[in-house]
């Protein structure tokens, strides 16, 4: 299955993404990784592992969100991207896009849905004295982060945590969930 990664910062799900489709039995490869942000990081480290990269600046089209979505879904049909996996991309999509790829795109968030979609997942998580937190792969839907749950991971919440040490031990398990989760779903589909 043809995956294309959208991102708009470092990366580091996309990375972990395209390292573990080149496992035999991934069930997904990464045709394209797509960036809204102009010399996005992740742009040179997908660039530097082989993968065809294009960024499609939003900047560029002023207000009008769906012209420039229009600009994505084409980059994504002239590689035959069959399924779209968002990580890190840092856009608030249009009902158009998010129904051309309805069923075929997914997303990771770094909580325990439907606990803090949004902003400030790790932060509000600590501040409500969780004991856990998580991240979740989801179907989109146009509610954000509001998609059906496809798979989720939960790591502990300790004594003294802050939102970086939390959020990098929450990073660490999107890395495993998200290509476990993908691979599944892809698999899925291709048997139909
Ligand atoms: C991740 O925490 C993901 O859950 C959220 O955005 C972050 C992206 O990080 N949607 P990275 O660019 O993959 O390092």
């Amino acid at each position: 299955t043809r995956v294309a990664v959208l991102i708009s910062g470092t990366g580091s799900n996309m990375a972990a993404l395209i390292d573990a489709s080149q496992a035999a039995d991934s069930g997904y490869e990464v045709a394209l990784v797509l960036s809204n942000i102009e010399g996005a990081g992740g742009l040179a480290i997908a660039a530097a592992k082989g993968v065809q990269t294009v960024a499609v600046p939003h900047k560029l089209f002023g207000k009008d969100r769906e012209a420039h979505e229009r600009a994505v879904d084409a980059a994504l049909r002239a590689v035959g991207v069959e399924v779209v996996a968002l990580a890190g991309y840092m856009r608030i999509l249009t009902p158009w896009l998010v129904r051309a790829w309805e069923g075929r795109m997914l997303n990771i968030h770094p909580s325990l849905l439907p606990l803090y979609p949004g902003l400030d997942t790790h932060a509000r998580a600590i501040a409500a004295g969780d004991a856990e937190a998580g991240c979740t792969v989801h179907l989109v839907t146009e509610g954000v982060d509001e998609g059906p749950i496809l798979g989720q991971a939960r790591v502990p919440i300790v004594d003294g945590d802050t939102t970086a040490s939390l959020a990098e031990r929450v990073k660490t398990a999107e890395h495993r969930l998200y290509p476990q989760v993908l691979g599944d779903f892809c698999k899925g589909l291709a048997r139909g």
